[in-house]
């Protein structure tokens, strides 16, 4: 065969070869089998030289064109299969918005604390009172020496509280909220304050972070009736229709008198259980406590004198409870720290 014939031979071959590849990949085998390094058409084209001088025009010319005429059928056919591929890529990815979703994913649910708080908060919001919030980081003076806090008092020590400076602690309670109420709206003001408050503490019933909610209320002729009665509603809210409540004298520093305030209990009856075994919740009592109340020492308003709580004049009730303890009391959790372990076993129980 002579050169010119091998030449259109490896053209026609090369171009049917590439008019029947069925997708890029096969293509791309295509070009490289005849227009490769290794392939018999660049290889005459390269050995041109070689041949003798009448030749090498007619054949180096012939090849030429024989690569190029592949070359180009390469690139058409590349483009059509391109095309084609994205077509099909497209028509695959299509996505059928008429469908039904994908099984929803599980909205969540507050966490049990949240939960309460927002509880505790329902309860009060209905009775009048305002939510209001504080700083977790505050004033020794609000959080103990506008409290009537003697300054010998023990949980003033390093060992109780969380000092982050001479002057500023993390709050162990809610109530440094009292008095910066107070010097924000003069009477009346009936508000409750949630958040969080922190102690040296870390056991089975404490945790070193934990939450209150405080409650003030001041006004013109305010009793430890009114206190006994609002309190009575917030039990049978959180607790049930039948609790009772009662208040057991005690002290405060910023209450006088002050007073905890037992719920009379939901698990037994007189603390006792139906098969006559002592009640473990109550330990036999009937009474629970929940927390600690009174009504607003004179000497508290003596910071707040200014801003309109002239102690001759008006009278205040106050209180403070744990979140955790009356999350514990509602769900009987045995163990405080289960509600920060956020073990979703746990935590699941409190849809
Ligand atoms: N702050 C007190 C505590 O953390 C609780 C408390 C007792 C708050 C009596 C009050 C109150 O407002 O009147 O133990």
């Amino acid at each position: 065969m002579s050169t010119a014939d091998r030449i259109a031979a490896l053209r026609s071959e090369g171009e049917a070869a590439v008019s029947s590849a069925t997708g890029t990949a096969e293509l791309e085998e295509v070009r490289v089998r005849f227009l490769g390094r290794k392939a018999e058409l660049p290889n005459l084209l390269r050995d041109v030289g070689k041949l003798p001088p009448d030749e090498r025009g007619p054949v180096g010319k012939g090849a030429n064109e024989a690569r190029k005429a592949i070359e180009a059928a390469v690139e058409a056919r590349r483009a059509e299969l391109e095309a084609a591929e994205l077509e099909a890529r497209l028509a695959a990815d299509v996505v059928d918005v008429t469908l039904p979703g994908s099984p929803a994913v599980p909205a969540g649910h507050h966490h049990v604390i949240t939960a309460v708080r927002r509880e505790i908060e329902d309860v009060f919001l209905g009775l009048g009172f305002r939510v209001a919030e504080g700083p977790e980081a505050d004033l020794v003076y609000y959080n103990f020496d506008a409290l009537n806090f003697l300054s010998n008092h023990p949980t003033r020590l390093e060992a109780d509280t969380f000092y982050l400076a001479d002057d500023i602690v993390l709050r162990t309670h809610t109530s440094p909220m009292q008095v910066r109420a107070m010097e924000l709206q003069p009477p009346p003001i009936y508000i409750i304050v949630p958040g969080r408050t922190y102690r040296r503490d870390n056991d089975a019933t404490h945790t070193p972070q934990f939450h209150q909610v405080e409650g003030l209320a001041v006004d013109e002729d305010v009793t430890l009736g009114d206190l006994q009665g609002t309190l009575l509603s917030f039990a049978r809210a959180i607790f049930g229709d039948e609790r009772d409540v009662r208040l057991r004298p005690h002290f405060f520093p910023f209450t006088e008198p002050s007073v905890e305030v037992d719920v009379s209990c939901f698990n037994c009856t007189h603390g006792f259980l139906r098969d006559g075994g002592r009640c473990p919740l109550c330990k036999g009592t009937g009474w629970i406590e929940i927390l600690g109340a009174g009504m607003v020492d004179p000497n508290v308003f003596g910071y707040v004198r200014e801003h309109g709580y002239d102690p001759d004049r008006i009278q205040g009730f106050a209180f403070g409870m744990g979140i955790e303890r009356i999350a514990f009391l509602k769900h009987r959790v045995p163990d405080l720290r289960m509600f920060y372990e956020n073990d979703l076993r746990m935590l699941e129980q409190f849809g």
